[in-house]
C-alpha cells in the first residue's frame, strides 16, 4: 500500500460542524480500495482524545505555540488517527472553531498553524517507518502545512494537494504573527501567503500546494470567477492548469434507505409513506395533499434558506409543508421559529440531530437545498439515494448531481429533481410550484423517485480521480 497523510480539522464520525467532516471520514476508506493507506492527523479536541485514548505517543513537541505537545496514534471507528494532543489549543469546551461567545477562537491561528507544523514534521521525518508520499490538505486549517514543509525540507518535501471544500474561510492574522506562527518571513509578499497586509492561511495553501482541487467539477470553474473566489479568484486563475474538480460521495452504508437501522427501512419509494407519516407527527404537521419538504443545514447566508421564508407562503398555499432542522445565525434560527409559530404546516427543530436528520430526509418528499454557493453540497445526495426529490439551485456541486426535471429531462425519463435559476425567492417559489405539480402526476412522480435512487452517490468513480492525483505527486519527487 502506498501512503498518505490527511490533515483536517474535523473528521466524521469523530467530530463535525459540516460536510468536510464528512469527506475526511470517508476518504480513507475510498483510497484504500485505490491502493493507498490514509492516516487522518486531527486536533486533539476532547472527543479526539477520547476516540485515540488507548492509542501510543508517537511524537513530543515540549513547546508548540505556548505549550508542550505530543502526537497519539489510534485507531478509531476504523480510522488510522494521529491526534495532536495539545491541551493549551484544543481542550476546551464548546465548539471547534468558536468561543462561548460564538466568536472565533482569538488563537484560531495558532491552533491551526500548529496543526500545520506538526503535520510538515511527520511527514518529513515520518511516524514509526511510515512516511507519506503525499500530503492531503483540507481548507485553510491546513493551508500553511506547504510553507512549512519547504521551509523544512525545500524539494525533497513529500507532494501536496489541498482540497478547497469552503473559500469563504480564509484564516486570517495579523503581520505580527509570523514569528509566533513559526512563518518565513520571505514569504509575506503578495505572491506569497501575505493578502491585504495579513498573513492568510488559505492562500498559503493555494500559492504553495502542488496541486488543488474542490469538491464538484462546477465550482472548480465558479472559482475562477470573482464571484465566487471569496478575493482569491485570482489567485485561482494563475493556479488554474493544477485545479480540479472531483465530487465528494457519500457513505452509503450509512445512508441506505433498505437497511437504515434509523427509519422503516425500504427498498421501493412506495414505501416511505410510513417514514412520512411518523414525521407529520413527529413535527405536528396536519394531513396534506401536497409533498412534505425536507430541509438539514447549518443556518447560515450561504445556505440561502432565507429564500425559502420568502417561498414559503405560496408554497403552503399549494398544500406544501415543510420541516426543518438547523443551526446557525441567531436571525435565521429566530425568523424560522417564527415562521413555526406562524403556520400549521411548518414545523421547526433548532440543533443539530444525526439521527433526525435521518428520518427527515426518508420522511421527506422533497429536500431543499437553495445555495447562493455550494461547493458540493451531501444532503441533495442523501436524498436522491433516499427517492426524496432534491429542489436545488443551479450553483456548484448542487449543478452536477442533479437531473432537472425540465421538459427534455422529463421527455428523455431521465430528471432526478428540480434546479432553479437564478438564486431568488422568486425562482424558487416556481420551482416550489412545479414541484407541487410534478407531486399530482403519480406516474411522473415515482418515475423521477426510481431514478433518483439509482443515480450514483458514492465514492467509486472519484477515488480513482484521487489516486491519479495522489499517483502525480508521489511520481513527482
Ligand atoms: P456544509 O458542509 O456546507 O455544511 P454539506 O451539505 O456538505 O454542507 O454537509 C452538511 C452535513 O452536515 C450533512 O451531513 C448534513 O446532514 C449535516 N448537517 C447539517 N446540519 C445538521 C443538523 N442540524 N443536524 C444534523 N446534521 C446536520
Ligand atoms: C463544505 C461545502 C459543502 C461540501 C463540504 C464537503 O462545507 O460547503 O458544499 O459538500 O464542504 O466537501
Amino acid at each position: 500500500m502506498r501512503k498518505a497523510l490527511s490533515v483536517a480539522s474535523e473528521c466524521a464520525p469523530l467530530i463535525k460542524t459540516g460536510g468536510l467532516a464528512d469527506v475526511a471520514g470517508a476518504l480513507p476508506a475510498a483510497m484504500k480500495a485505490e491502493g493507498w493507506q490514509l492516516r487522518t492527523l486531527l486536533p486533539g479536541y476532547p472527543a479526539v482524545m477520547a476516540a485515540v485514548k488507548r492509542g501510543h505517543v508517537v511524537w513530543e513537541e515540549p513547546d508548540l505555540m505556548g505549550g508542550p505537545a505530543r502526537v497519539v496514534a489510534g485507531k478509531a471507528s476504523k480510522l488510522d488517527i494521529l491526534a495532536l494532543d495539545a491541551p493549551h489549543l484544543f481542550d476546551r469546551k464548546g465548539a471547534i472553531y468558536l468561543g462561548p461567545d460564538g466568536r472565533d477562537w482569538p488563537d484560531n491561528p495558532e491552533r491551526f498553524a500548529a496543526l500545520s507544523w506538526i503535520a510538515a514534521r511527520l511527514a518529513i521525518d515520518g511516524v514509526e517507518n511510515w512516511k507519506p508520499e503525499v500530503v492531503h490538505l483540507h481548507d485553510w486549517q491546513a493551508g500553511l502545512v506547504p510553507v512549512y514543509l519547504r521551509d523544512m525540507a525545500g524539494n525533497d518535501a513529500p507532494g501536496t494537494l489541498l482540497t478547497i471544500h469552503n473559500i469563504a474561510f480564509h484564516g486570517h492574522a495579523p503581520a505580527e504573527r509570523l514569528t509566533s506562527l513559526r512563518l518565513p518571513a520571505s514569504g509575506f509578499h503578495p505572491g506569497g501567503f501575505e493578502y491585504y497586509g495579513r498573513i492568510n492561511a488559505l492562500k498559503a495553501g493555494l500559492v504553495y500546494a502542488d496541486k488543488l482541487s474542490t469538491v464538484s467539477p462546477t465550482y472548480a470553474e465558479q472559482l475562477l470567477l470573482p464571484e465566487f473566489g471569496m478575493g482569491l479568484d485570482g489567485v485561482l486563475r494563475s493556479r488554474r492548469a493544477d485545479l480540479t474538480g472531483i465530487l465528494n460521495g457519500i457513505d452509503t452504508t450509512v445512508w441506505n434507505p433498505a437497511e437504515d437501522p434509523l427509519v422503516t427501512a425500504y427498498k421501493s419509494p412506495k414505501r416511505k409513506t410510513a417514514n412520512k407519516a411518523a414525521l407529520q407527527l413527529e413535527f405536528e404537521l396536519p394531513g396534506s395533499k401536497g409533498p412534505l419538504a425536507v430541509v438539514v443545514s447549518r443556518l447560515t447566508e450561504q445556505k440561502g434558506l432565507d429564500l425559502l421564508l420568502e417561498a414559503l407562503p405560496a408554497f403552503l398555499r399549494r398544500g406544501g409543508q415543510l420541516a426543518l432542522l438547523g443551526a446557525g445565525d441567531d436571525v435565521l434560527e429566530r425568523a424560522w421559529l417564527a415562521a413555526a409559530a406562524e403556520y400549521d404546516s411548518v414545523g421547526v427543530r433548532i440543533g443539530y440531530d444525526e439521527a433526525l436528520s435521518h428520518r427527515l430526509i426518508a420522511g421527506g418528499d422533497a429536500i431543499v437545498v437553495p445555495s447562493r454557493f455550494e461547493p458540493c453540497g451531501l444532503t441533495q445526495l442523501y436524498g436522491l439515494r433516499y427517492g426524496t426529490i432534491p429542489v436545488v439551485a443551479l450553483t456548484g456541486g448542487l449543478a452536477d448531481t442533479v437531473i432537472s426535471a425540465n421538459d427534455a429531462g422529463l421527455k428523455a425519463g431521465v430528471a432526478t429533481g428540480l434546479q432553479f435559476h437564478p438564486v431568488t425567492a422568486s425562482a424558487l417559489t416556481g420551482a416550489l410550484l412545479r414541484l407541487c405539480d410534478l407531486y399530482e402526476d403519480t406516474q411522473v412522480w415515482q418515475r423521477m423517485q426510481r431514478k433518483a435512487m439509482r443515480h450514483p452517490v458514492d465514492w467509486a468513480s472519484s477515488a480513482p480521480r484521487y489516486a491519479a492525483l495522489y499517483e502525480a505527486l508521489g511520481n513527482a519527487e
